[in-house]
């Protein structure tokens, strides 16, 4: 089985080295447009083979995607990152056109595979995928919610000095700050978290987790990618083991949510054909409202990309 990454940058490299460890397939091609930059990248993680002990070999492609031919999986990294004072949409134009070229290749040599994007605006690049592809939706879709999910519940076991491993939570929304994490669906060790937790302890850390992606890029002066790279990874590990997990993935709604023509994060289940189900939680009226404004926000930048038309 092989598995594709496109990007060879910090979040691809990090994503196709979690790929190769876990051996979630015999062949993982990394592929960048910049010359011989997957080829190093590839050869080196293949070098922590014999180290790290596993059989799964990883190869590198400038550009050259017959390399990736028949692919379960791929997982499309490319575009530019945020620099400080950046917002995710300030990338729509650059990455648009970069998601769009890729993905062509992407699906004229692998038409079967599920795709995963990263690149940002996350909800947006996937909706540009989507449209190019012209695959089903249940194919195409993006990762977001579980690296946030995983922000949440790791700020959530640094405040209650407990393991990560135990923290649950739902997480629902556009990758950007209007996301909403969803206390009444968070759990410790199956403990609601609101029996843990003061409110205005718990209120500080939501607001750390929709802000978290920046709080990173003012840091280190460029976007995350141990955490984004792993979440992807993640995807990749549900659907080619068909483990049928239930994860918070942006995902097209036909309808879910009172909601169509979208895509945004919400909790599905995901195999070996991709989403296999949309999950949809009784929200109440607040949580509802909340993911109302997300949805809107998520949608002003869809019609934005509409607008540009053949321009990007
Ligand atoms: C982040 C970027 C990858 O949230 O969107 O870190």
């Amino acid at each position: 089985m092989k598995v594709t990454v496109v990007g060879a940058g910090n979040v691809g490299a990090t994503c196709a080295d979690v790929i190769a460890q876990r051996e979630l397939a015999n062949e993982v091609v990394l592929l960048d447009i910049k010359e011989n930059f997957a080829e190093g990248k590839a050869l080196d993680i293949w070098q922590t083979a014999p180290i790290n002990l596993y059989d799964s070999r990883t190869v590198g492609s400038t550009n050259d995607y017959s390399k990736t031919a028949n692919s379960e999986v791929v997982v499309i990294t490319s575009g530019l990152p945020r620099k400080p004072g950046m917002t995710r949409d300030d990338l729509i134009a650059t990455n648009a056109g970069i998601v769009r070229t890729v993905t062509e290749q992407v699906i004229k040599y692998s038409p079967n595979a599920k795709i995963i994007i990263v690149s940002n605006p996350l909800d947006v690049m996937t909706y540009c995928a989507y449209l190019t592809a012209k695959i089903d939706s249940s194919r195409v879709f993006g990762m977001a919610g579980i690296l946030d999910t995983a922000r949440y519940r790791a700020f959530l076991a640094t405040e209650l000095n407990c393991s990560p491993k135990d923290i649950q939570a739902v997480l629902m929304g556009g990758h950007g700050d209007t996301m909403v994490p969803l206390p009444r669906y968070t759990t410790v060790g199956g403990i609601p978290v609101t029996e843990l937790i003061a409110k205005d302890r718990l209120d500080a850390i939501i607001d750390r987790t929709k802000k978290g992606g920046g709080e990173i890029v003012n840091l280190l002066g460029t976007s995350a990618w141990y955490a984004p790279g792993a979440a992807a990874a993640q995807m990749v590990e549900a659907i080619v083991r068909d483990q049928k997990r239930i994860f918070p993935v942006c995902a097209m709604l036909n309808g879910e949510y009172g909601m169509k023509d979208i895509f945004l994060g919400v909790p599905v289940k995901l195999g070996k054909n991709g989403i296999e189900q949309i999950i949809e939680l009784k929200l109440n009226d607040d949580e509802k409202a909340l993911l109302d404004a997300s949805a809107k926000a998520v949608k002003e930048v869809m019609d934005v990309l509409d607008n540009m038309g053949a321009a990007v």
